[in-house]
């Protein structure tokens, strides 16, 4: 296949081939014009089609390589990176993760939906019996709560699976927890808060989407049992956002011990908690699933839930159960944004709870995630014996500690060269070099074999890093293959 490129070279102009090759495409990246994932003529091609010699062509995409305009993967050509549109991306969204560059067999990224697990027949069935009984409360401009039904079901839901605290009055419904999040980055200067805390490491995407709403954020360091609040207490913050059922992305649990101190000092320093319960429905622990910090202190802790994992991102439905002297300065906020979200998919909403299908829905679809997660297990200690699963057993990842000589970066580019994407735990770090080397494993939407599969070529890609440490005393090559490709995968170890 011939790929082609639109630029120009001047052989006139004082600045070098080379430069004048880098500032086209450069300037092309910036405004957009070349996307991300745009494959680029080969160095062959280029040389050929602008009339300069190949060398002049290599070394303009080795530099812009360099700089991260570019990537350039075996097998896939040289295309245009990923992050390359920074600031000025047409698809600058800051919580989802972008599409793969190139395309891969299996995909381990955090954040994916199972949406094959979306209880169709019960939603449809919800959805006519509310369409029957429709009436001015769903049909209508809804409250900017959310309808007053629909919070009365999730206080008694909340109530009765997480301990919440909370009432009709204390309820609001959002546009998942991305929703609320805004909202409170609004509302919280009111309160003289202008710096969030969050852990550290913690989700990247939701730091630069806090900081994008105008607030700013202070990384607060995680020991084995959740943040440690001395040094939250010495940053001044007085608001901290926490996963305290699953830590992401390090999946630990919040010991009872440090629940305590962090409701402490929160009353000490008359703050605030947000507590993101992102995944708090799925425990596959034998031990007893630990309830809501909200419950310790409902004056204290926003509690947030979304039914993007339980159900499926694409209902954009997510809730808060705020202190009280909250509710009405957060109505008052989100009535500036929308005029509430879709009273008839709240009231369907509503009758899942109430009948006892969102009960239903949700055991067979953690009995399946245990699966996953048990597999997950499995293949590590068969395959990756040398690695520790860190945190609980719950959720729809883990966090894969790997040993010290292993360099994180490398082996998260070889396992894409077998066709596994997976990001590294580095990438979650706001404070590089605290942890030892990691990777962070979305094992929601594999097969079972996919995740044996993957293991077993991320073991691969770790034989060969150490075998090329080897390789300067024997100078042989390593081979390695695609994820896809390999048959046998359960006979090796
Ligand atoms: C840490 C964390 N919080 C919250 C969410 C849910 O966000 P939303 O409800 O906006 O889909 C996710 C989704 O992946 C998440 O990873």
């Amino acid at each position: 296949m011939t790929w082609h490129i639109s630029i120009e070279v001047d052989r006139a102009s004082s600045d070098s081939l080379t430069k004048q090759i880098q500032e086209a495409i450069r300037c092309r990246i910036a405004e957009g014009i070349l996307h991300a994932g745009t494959r680029l003529p080969s160095t062959r091609q280029l040389a050929s089609d602008l009339g300069v010699s190949r060398s002049v062509a290599v070394e303009a995409y080795e530099q812009l390589t360099a700089e991260g305009y570019l990537t350039c993967l075996q097998g896939s050509g040289t295309r245009v990176a990923d992050r390359a549109n920074g600031e000025i991306s047409t698809n600058a969204d800051p919580l989802r993760e972008a599409e793969p560059a190139v395309p891969v067999h299996w995909d381990l990224r955090t954040g994916r939906a199972n949406v094959t697990n979306f209880p169709r027949v019960e939603w449809l069935a919800c959805y006519r019996t509310v369409l029957a009984a429709a009436g001015r409360d769903e049909l209508d401009y809804p409250k900017v709560a959310g309808l007053p039904l629909l919070r009365d079901s999730l206080a008694g839901y909340l109530g009765r699976v997480r301990g919440v605290r909370s009432s009709v009055e204390t309820v609001m419904v959002t546009a998942g927890f991305a929703q609320g999040l805004s909202l409170l980055c609004e509302a919280l200067p009111r309160f003289g808060i202008r710096k969030l805390a969050i852990e550290d490491p913690g989700h990247n995407n939701q730091r630069r989407f806090i900081e994008e709403c105008g607030m700013r954020t202070v990384p607060v360091p995680l020991d084995g049992e959740g943040v440690d609040v001395d040094r939250l207490a010495a940053t001044g913050a007085r608001a901290v956002l926490v996963t305290p059922a699953h830590q992401f992305p390090t999946g630990i649990t919040m010991s009872p011990a440090r629940r305590q101190a962090l409701v402490r000092w929160a009353q000490d320093v008359d703050g605030l908690i947000i507590e993101d319960d992102y995944d708090g429905e799925f425990w596959f622990d034998q031990s007893h699933r630990p309830s809501s910090l909200q419950e310790l202190a409902p004056d204290q802790v926003i509690y947030a839930g979304t039914a993007s994992k339980a159900l499926v991102p694409g209902l954009r439905l997510g809730w808060l159960a705020v202190p009280p002297h909250l509710s009405a300065l957060l109505s008052k906020v989100r009535s500036r944004h929308d005029l509430g979200s879709d009273g008839i998919t709240q009231r369907a909403f509503s009758e899942l709870i109430t009948s006892g299908m969102l009960d239903r829905h949700l055991r067979r679809v953690r009995s399946r995630y245990r699966s996953r997660r048990e597999a997950f297990t499995q293949a590590v200690e068969l395959h990756l014996p040398c690695a520790g699963i860190v945190g609980s057993s719950a959720g729809l990842h883990a966090y894969l500690q790997l040993p010290a000589d292993i360099e994180e970066s490398p082996l998260v580019e070889a396992a894409l060269r077998r066709s596994v994407l997976v990001h590294g735990g580095k990438r979650y770090q706001f404070t590089p070099g605290e942890r030892p080397p990691a990777l962070v494993v979305g094992y929601s939407t594999l097969p079972l074999a996919g995740i044996a599969e993957s293991m077993f070529a991320i073991r691969d890609a770790v034989d060969e890093q150490r075998a090329a440490r080897g390789r300067f005393a024997t100078g042989g090559p390593v081979a390695h293959r695609r994820a896809g490709q390999r048959k046998a995968v359960h006979s090796r170890s």
